[in-house]
């Protein structure tokens, strides 16, 4: 089989005891699995980078890193990554800025990724680049004479053309979309909306899933990304017995416990979803007393404008909503501006009776399915699932509820907390066996063989 390397801005390192995101999961579980190569940002800026990538072996696993200078970082990331592809693929025209400069930063580093990972790639290797931040990097590869297969996966959302269009380069990255062999989506809808930006579009994909650009061939799929599902059961069942959890589960008093966990990010929704916790309160005021909100929500890019607004806006919120409803022996909500192992989470999801897993815009959100597989099949808890996350496509037992609907999320509280045993264990049962069927081993599995024509292989360790 041919060496698999990854390539993405965020490495997993194994040094870093930081909780990784959906995307660090999932390439982690892919190179477990085949062995291979993680290259990327490590996470550190100098003035002056090291003219080789720093590798660190791990197993089966080489982990090259290149720090990047503070100014590049700067216009890349927190500009034109974050501050202008991110809203604009998330549908948020009103908080995107579009500046030349930062994109002649973003195409520079994209160049010197290239560059450096050139330093390590061998004739065989099948590279596998992933998320906005590195669109154009197997353009910058094909330059530099790197002719094996390279595919490219897209974690979040993909706008359709009306949207993107907003962007004055939108043709530029459309163009370098289509210099990789194989371009992957979370969903089907992210595909349509691909399609809806060439010129002429085309009505629907092709059979052969193949659409024809300046002359290259690209195939296109959706590739969901799921979970490790036993994976997470084992982490849910050994965490929750375990003191953090225990300890958060006794402080409730036997009040029942509706959890949120997401990136301090103004995608997830967490304006609407307090807005909605506070109607609830009003509304069904027999709960007040008898259920906690914990919402745990580890800030990030807080050097981006947007992501200091949303955090203090969620501060006064919380705040207000406690002053409000709290009494001396009960907190209505719980924020936490921390993050937590990846294990301890699952404890603290199979606590829990409700999930809110609402983001007015979301590629995937693996919290919903990791909600799921956490929970006691014999007594499982309600999820209730924005339809504009990606896993809603194939959660459909889950409460299905508009963020920016308050009356319908407060309604959709009460009928979690009172809905019988039977229909949660119906609804449960549904949501596993979905969960199961797109896990993280058929995301990768299905990628790579449809990249390099080769199913994958678990290598030695
Ligand atoms: O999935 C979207 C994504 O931006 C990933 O590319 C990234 O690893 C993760 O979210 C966390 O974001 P950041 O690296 O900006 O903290």
């Amino acid at each position: 089989m041919k060496r698999l390397v990854c390539v993405s801005n965020r490495i997993s390192l194994p040094r870093r005891g930081a909780t990784p995101g959906g995307l660090a999961v999932g390439v982690l579980a892919a190179l477990r699995h085949t062995g291979g190569v993680w290259f990327g940002w490590s996470g550190e800026t100098s003035e002056v980078p090291a003219e080789q990538p720093e590798v660190l072996t791990r197993g089966n696993i080489r982990f090259a890193t290149i720090d990047l200078k503070p100014a590049d970082f700067d216009a890349y990331y927190n500009g034109y990554c974050n501050g202008t592809l991110w809203p604009l693929f998330h549908y948020f025209p009103d908080r995107f800025t579009h500046e030349q400069r930062q994109y002649e930063a973003y195409q520079a580093v994209n160049a010197e990724f290239a560059r450096q990972l050139m330093k390590i790639l061998k004739p065989g290797d099948a590279v596998w680049v992933h998320d906005y931040q590195l669109i154009p990097l197997g353009r910058y590869l094909r330059k530099l004479r790197f002719d094996g297969p390279i595919g490219f996966f897209l974690h979040i959302p993909f706008p359709h053309v009306q949207i993107l269009r907003l962007l004055p380069n939108y043709a530029e990255l459309i163009r370098d979309m289509c210099q990789y062999d194989l371009v992957g989506f979370q969903t089907a809808d992210d595909m349509r909306s691909f399609l809806t930006c060439l010129e002429p579009a085309p009505a629907s994909l092709p059979a052969s899933q193949r659409i024809e650009f300046a002359g290259r061939s690209v195939r296109l799929g959706a590739y969901p990304i799921g979970i490790d599902v036993d994976g997470v059961i084992n982490a849910a069942v050994t965490t929750y017995a375990q003191e953090t959890v225990q300890r958060m589960a006794v402080s409730l008093m036997g009040r029942k416990l509706i959890i949120g966990v997401d990136r301090l990010d103004y995608t997830k929704g967490l304006t609407e979803r307090f807005a909605a916790y506070e109607q609830f309160l009003e509304a069904f005021p027999e709960n007040q007393g008898k259920v906690t909100f914990l919402q745990i929500a580890p800030p990030s890019r807080s050097d981006v404008l947007a992501y200091g607004e949303i955090r203090r806006g969620l501060e006064q919120c919380a705040g207000r909503l406690n002053g409000r409803f709290a009494e001396a022996d009960w907190t209505p909500i719980r924020y936490l501006n921390r993050d937590y192992t990846h294990a301890t989470l699952m404890g603290f999801l199979r606590a829990a009776k409700v999930a809110l897993v609402t983001p007015v815009r979301d590629g995937m959100n693996l919290v919903a399915k990791e909600f799921v597989a956490a929970q006691d099949p014999e007594d499982p808890g309600v999820l209730i699932l924005s339809p504009m996350a990606g896993a809603a496509q194939e959660l459909r037992s889950a409460l299905q509820v508009n963020p920016y609907d308050k009356r319908g999320m407060a309604m959709a509280l009460q009928a979690a907390l009172n809905m019988p045993l039977d229909e949660r264990r119906q609804r449960h049962d549904d949501m596993l066996a979905a969960v199961r069927q797109h896990d993280i081993h058929n995301w990768y599995g299905t990628f790579v063989h449809d990249l390099t024509g080769e199913s994958v292989r678990r290598a030695a360790a």
